[in-house]
């Protein structure tokens, strides 16, 4: 087949070869090749005209891209689990499916609000800070004291995949309390966990320890704001894994000032990259990472894959191997 004939695909990043060289084989695919993402103008004018679009969770894609890509659009498909940076709704009236990555970055998204759970407690990077910066003068049986976990309570914001994934290592790990919100009760995590579903306020007021997983949408949007952490108990370590849009960042850092929140572990923030210079990136008590959830050579993999099946399976008109709206 001559090859204007083929299918066109725009991809957002560099990604695992041997998974674009599978879309290479089918379409003509271009593969946009810095590592910052490209900007909104070149976005638009490289999505003209595609059959797809494989994106990221730093590319925006509303009603405006969708429509600078036309009516040959059928398929986006976004290496992530999250999705909300794409206009689903409006995906979905033009006709075009979306699809994700889920359950193949559970376990490392887990493990990593795990490693951001005892940084936090533990007052990792204010330790390490010490001894990079020759202030470690000697033992103090005062120094640098962070907070037990074992047998305290633990309450998980979102019992979805990585939620439960999470819970099932500190409770089994640490023998924790757990207390959770969920839009519906699970019986798996009451039975095998211990777990008790709760109000959010509940949760808040009963956590030692709170890990948020839960997807960004209006409803979960700041649901960390300045009333919520006033119902949170003293001395509280957050983490957060899931989006950044989930807290008022400046609610957290007076929380954290007034050490209502003891130790924040953060992946995700607001925006990404968040400057250096941001208070809550220079707080003593915050660890802050370059959102690595899924950064494991097997997730990413794994992501690559299904995002590709996505785009494989939207191309021929078939529902996707993972699919949002379906
Ligand atoms: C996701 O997949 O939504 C994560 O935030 C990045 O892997």
């Amino acid at each position: 087949m001559n090859d204007s004939n083929l299918p066109k695909i725009f991809v957002t990043r560099q990604m695992a070869e041997k998974e674009l060289d599978r879309l290479r084989s089918v379409a003509q695919v271009e593969v946009w090749p810095d590592s910052l993402p490209p900007s909104r103008e070149i976005l638009l004018q490289k999505v003209a005209g595609c059959d797809a679009m494989l994106t990221l969770l730093s590319d925006r894609i509303d009603e405006q891209v969708l429509d600078a890509a036309g009516v040959s659009l059928k398929v986006v498909s976004n290496y992530a689990v999250g999705y909300n940076n794409i206009d689903v709704e409006a995906a979905k009236q033009r006709g075009i499916r979306v699809g994700n990555t889920p359950d193949v970055l559970t376990d490392a998204t887990a493990d990593l609000a795990v490693t951001l759970m005892f940084a936090a407690t533990r007052r990792v990077n204010e330790a390490a800070d010490q001894v990079k910066n020759g202030q470690w003068t000697t033992w103090e049986p005062n120094g640098l004291l962070g907070k037990e976990l074992a047998g305290r309570t633990l309450g998980v914001i979102g019992m979805g995949r990585i939620g439960k994934a999470f819970a099932q290592r500190m409770v089994g790990g640490w023998n924790m309390r757990l207390v959770y919100t969920s839009r519906t009760e699970q019986a798996d995590v009451n039975g095998s966990l211990g777990g008790q579903r709760v109000e959010l306020d509940e949760l808040l007021a009963q956590s030692d320890f709170i890990s948020v997983h839960v997807a960004l949408c209006d409803a979960t949007r700041e649901m960390l704001n300045k009333e919520t952490f006033a119902k949170m108990k003293d001395g509280v370590v957050l983490v957060n894994t899931a989006r950044g849009e989930t807290i008022d960042q400046d609610a957290l850092v007076d929380a954290l000032d007034s050490e209502k929140v003891f130790a924040a572990g953060l992946d995700v923030t607001t925006p990404e990259p968040l400057d250096h210079n941001h208070p809550l990136v220079q707080h003593p008590r915050t660890i802050i990472l370059p959102h690595i959830g899924s950064a494991t050579d097997c997730s990413r993999l794994a992501m690559a894959e299904i995002a590709v099946d996505n785009i494989l399976a939207g191309l021929e008109g078939k529902p996707l191997r993972c699919e949002v709206n379906a």
